[in-house]
């Protein structure tokens, strides 16, 4: 979603800003810009529609010179992707970008009558309220802090004044705003990756905060102007992380490093001579962990579904856990009630989904301990969740998610590990998990590097086609749904997942030679079962696509078939072939598969 980069200092603040706004790109937008003041005091500003290249084009032509100023990249929700409606807008003597929503600001507007608009945004009429706000003998820090204690809504914000060089005021509610420390520079941004390789140091800004930028750093305030204390923390990951390393596109590259990925996530988690798995994030005693008897995870999209897939696992290794996993723009309207005995688990990439987020804070309003499993370190789940596990994935930067699910589900998987030796679990169940874990990466590794022309000569094949149906059963329903998914985000293939005992129940009736249904079988007790679903999709036209990890025979027009000694965890090394297959699918469709249309990388509003 939309972007905020900052800069105040020595060096020149295009170019900052735009390499910022280069970073933040993977978050998806629709349109772009920059304002920055001069050293004589003089504002200017550059938007373009479309990509950060459009916006390099324009500054070509008018290159700015100065040494402060704020960027945005917008993925519009109030009003249409043009170049009005992009920010920084500029209202009297304000520049501001915004992220988030103001939802009052129809009335808002009216009250300002005064102003005319050149957009159909409600950040140009919060920089008009802030204008409005701005009076003589006022400091631009009060007349911020005075319209938005007139706001409803969510926001992050940058602004400047002519009238007040050499400083940038920032805020949130609802919308990450960080600050990186410099030497004699302070830079600024809503996702921590726009500051790699500037600062290590950094300062996340609370809801309801407000800060001063300078040159020498920052001081923050409470809304009433209130003082207060802020400790700098240590920004985590490097540049080369956020960059492609040789590969096409992030996606393949966040695909194909998933064994490193996982490995940060297991390491020093799992202890294979004993068998057992450890998390310390958690901070649950023994006490605490033996009381716990019901689960619930919330996620969104792909969190979701490693929340389901991790539901059987946990199921299976608890004896006496009941779990729930449930999609979080659902859950935070519901009336629910959580038994004492529960925690809630909150699975996010980013850190930041609005939704996931509403959850967090319903949940802990009743009283229940909530523990993240989040990818982004100092994400705003992270921080409010009282415990939990990085998954430490490193920055995923294509929007659609690969390697941070199959690191959330193993993450999760470790919680249920440590959990059934409080609860009774089996010792042997609980090593073979163990064992399996530990060799998971190379698997992982063994699977893409083997399969890959296999994959790609399918997608080759199925491009062409406008639907799918994706199906599994037991450990291998969560990865149908989330096959589909992920071929629906890149490809623009119609494609729905379903558990294969559900075909008979509906979706049967689409069947016919215009879909290819991709199967994923395991080699379990429900192998027979599995392929029943099969047999009857082939009867009537539809192709069919087989990922096993199983030798018995199997009738299907293609078939990908992986040897491996992991056979509970099975399904993820499977999904690893359906995210390459997807992934192919794009490329051959010839889709800007990292940043497909319509979606962000981190959904911070409803
Ligand atoms: O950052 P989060 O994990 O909270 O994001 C949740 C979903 O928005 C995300 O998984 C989305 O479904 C992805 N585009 C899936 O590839």
């Amino acid at each position: 979603m939309c972007g905020i980069v900052g800069y105040v200092g020595k060096k020149s603040a295009q170019d900052v800003l735009i390499n910022g706004l280069r970073r933040l790109e993977y978050r998806g937008y629709d349109s772009a810009g920059i304002a920055t003041l001069d050293d004589d005091n003089e504002a200017h500003l550059a938007r373009s529609v479309g990509k950060i290249a459009e916006l390099s084009k324009v500054l070509a032509k008018d290159p700015q010179t100065g040494h402060l100023g704020i960027g945005h990249t917008r993925w519009a929700t109030h009003g249409g992707v043009t170049e009005a409606n992009a920010h920084p807008h500029h209202v009297g003597r304000i520049y501001l970008v915004h992220n988030g929503i103001i939802e009052n600001y129809k009335e808002l507007k009216e009250k300002l009558s005064n102003y005319e608009f050149a957009s159909d945004t409600d950040t140009e009429v919060l920089a008009a309220l802030i204008d409005s706000n701005y009076n003589d003998g006022t400091s631009l820090k009060d007349a911020v802090a005075k319209a938005l204690k007139r706001v409803r809504g969510t926001y992050g914000i940058a602004v400047f004044s002519p009238n007040e060089p050499g400083t940038v005021i920032v805020a949130r509610l609802g919308s990450p705003l960080i600050i990186g420390l410099g030497k004699g520079e302070t830079l600024i941004a809503s996702d921590a990756s726009a500051l790699l390789g500037y600062t290590r140091e950094a300062i996340y800004l609370n809801d309801g905060e407000l800060a001063v930028c300078t040159k020498d750093g920052a001081e923050v305030f409470s809304l009433s102007l209130r003082h207060l204390d802020s400790k700098p923390e240590t920004i985590e990951g490097d540049v080369e992380q956020i960059q492609k390393g040789g590969y096409k596109h992030f996606l393949l590259k966040e695909i194909m490093e998933q064994a490193s990925a996982l490995h940060n996530t297991l390491s020093g988690r799992i202890d294979t001579e004993t068998g057992k798995m450890h998390l310390g994030g958690p901070n649950l005693t023994a006490k605490e962990l033996q009381k716990i008897h019901h689960i619930v995870i919330v996620g969104c999209g792909t969190a979701y579904y490693a929340g389901l897939l991790a539901s059987y696992y946990m199921e299976q290794l608890v004896p006496d856990l009941t779990t729930e996993v449930v999609i979080a723009s659902e859950y935070r309207y519901r009336s629910f009630h959580l038994p004492k005995d529960s925690v809630a688990l909150i699975v996010s990439q980013s850190g930041e989904t609005a939704d996931t987020l509403a959850c967090l804070r319903e949940i802990k309003k009743r009283g229940t301990k909530v523990l993240g499993i989040v990818n982004v370190v100092g994400s705003t789940i992270a921080r409010e969740c009282d415990g939990g596990t990085y998954v430490h994935a490193g920055p995923e930067i294509s929007v659609a998610s690969t390697k941070a699910f199959t690191a959330q589900v193993v993450a999760m998987l470790m919680f249920g590990g440590m959990l059934a030796e409080y609860h009774g679990g089996d010792p042997k169940l609980i090593a073979e998990y163990t064992q399996e874990l530990s060799i998971l990466p190379r698997e992982i590794e063994k699977v893409l590097n083997d399969h890959h022309d296999a994959i790609k000569k399918i997608a080759k094949k199925y491009a062409k086609y406008d639907d799918a149906l994706y199906l599994g059963r037991d450990t291998a329903y969560p990865i149908a749904l989330e096959g589909a998914l992920k071929l629906k985000e890149i490809s623009y293939i119609h494609a729905e997942g379903y558990a294969s005992g559900e075909l008979k129940h509906g979706p049967i009736a689409l069947i016919d030679d215009h879909f290819f249904e991709v199967f994923t079988i395991l080699d379990n007790w429900l192998f027979d079962k599995s392929c029943g679903g099969l047999h009857e999709v082939r009867a009537r036209g539809g192709k069919t696509i087989i990922l096993t990890n199983s030798e018995r025979d199997i009738e299907a027009d293609d078939i990908v078939r992986i040897k491996s000694p992991v056979k509970l965890l099975a399904p993820i090394l499977l999904n690893t072939l359906q995210q390459l297959l997807a992934y192919y699918i794009a490329v051959e469709r010839g889709n800007d598969v990292d940043q497909p249309r319509n979606l962000a990388k981190s959904v911070t509003v409803e």
